[in-house]
């Protein structure tokens, strides 16, 4: 089968695609055959040893996919072959098959495209449970998304929007703002060329916003913290931006806010009964067309360095999905 390997940690041009016999799936696990593949940030930081997982040399990167159940190793009795399946794990997802843990697959409802499966459990999971579970977002409420046009971005914007938020997106192009706006967002600020600050004042009439998602982090972090309403809440969902802010305490005291970290990947493990649940309201709501994964482009597997350099450079909009 082919398969997209990292040999050794670098950027994405370093990647090679080679012909490597198919693996065998052990107790616990399933052999998938892939049919799409979409990228989220890790996926950059896990080829350049940047991330919290490190896979063993060499490994096919790509956290999340798509695809059809091939065979299924001792002890899985939910799956078996033939099944459409989406699953999640550190890596192996450009491939044409691929090893998973059952624990992290799930059946693809009858109906949902492969595309769009591998585009649905990241995103849309990581920015439903910091919106419902650790923001308690309400409707009525000021949401602002940082980042708003990435993955976990966009979807928080339409989250929000379904929430009944008001939803502020900040970006850093028109087109990006653009895409914001179609997908929900009732206002937006272009954070590299306007003051955020101002621009927030301006906005919530000098109240503030109540909830801030922030998946870039960076130099946006303190100015977000600093808009925010009396008993706001900050998410720290991830540093996109490449630096891990240093907040002064002393601005959740002034403000009243709470600074609320998500973690979606410990979440699923934790508290996977309450994952589960989300898992099931997102994916009903994606079938009745309520959500709609933004798709940027289409790559084919030869193409995905070039997918991975496309997020790395700031350019995709929603998801990259590699389709095999
Ligand atoms: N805590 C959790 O459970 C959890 C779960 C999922 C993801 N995350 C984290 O959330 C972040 C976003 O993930 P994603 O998959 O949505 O990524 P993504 O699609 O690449 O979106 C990231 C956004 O960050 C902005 N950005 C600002 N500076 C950047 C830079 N130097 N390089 C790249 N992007 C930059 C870009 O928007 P502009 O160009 O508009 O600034 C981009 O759209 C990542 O840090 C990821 O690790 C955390």
């Amino acid at each position: 089968m082919q398969a997209i390997l990292c040999r050794s940690f670098g950027l994405p041009d370093t990647l090679t695609l080679e012909d490597i016999p198919s693996p065998t799936p052990v107790p616990g696990q399933v052999l998938i055959q892939t049919k799409a593949c979409s990228l989220n940030f890790p996926d950059t930081l896990t080829i350049q040893d940047k991330y919290q997982f490190k896979p063993p040399l060499p490994f096919s990167p790509g956290s999340e996919s798509s695809g059809v159940v091939r065979a299924v190793g001792e002890g899985v009795t939910h799956l078996k072959p033939g099944d459409r399946v989406f699953t999640f794990g550190s890596h192996g997802g450009l491939a044409e098959e691929r090893l998973s843990d059952a624990n992290a697959t799930i059946p693809l409802p009858d109906g949902m495209d492969f595309v769009t499966g591998a585009s649905t459990l990241y995103a849309y999971g990581t920015s439903y449970h910091a919106l419902k579970d650790r923001a308690q977002l309400q409707a009525g409420e000021t949401l602002l998304v940082l980042g708003a046009a990435g993955g976990v971005g966009l979807a928080a914007v339409e989250l929000g929007k379904r929430m009944g938020a008001t939803v502020i997106a900040a970006a850093s192009t028109e087109e990006k703002l653009a895409v914001c706006r179609q997908k929900g967002a009732a206002h937006g600020i272009n954070y590299t060329t306007e003051d955020l600050r101002q621009r927030i004042k301006d906005i919530t009439g000098g109240k503030g916003v109540d909830v801030v998602l922030d998946p870039v982090g960076d130099q946006w972090a303190e100015p977000a913290i600093r808009s925010m309403a009396w008993r706001g809440r900050y998410l720290v969902v991830g540093f996109a931006g490449g630096e891990i802010p240093k907040i002064p305490l002393n601005l959740a005291l002034l403000k009243g806010c709470a600074i609320v970290g998500v973690f979606w990947g410990a979440f699923t493990q934790k508290e996977a009964a309450l994952s589960q649940q989300n898992m099931q309201e997102i994916a009903t709501w994606v079938m009745q067309g309520k959500l709609t994964p933004h798709i940027y482009r289409e790559y084919s597997l030869s193409e995905a360095p070039q997918a991975l350099t496309d997020m790395m450079e700031r350019r995709v909009i929603g998801k990259a999905v590699v389709v095999l």
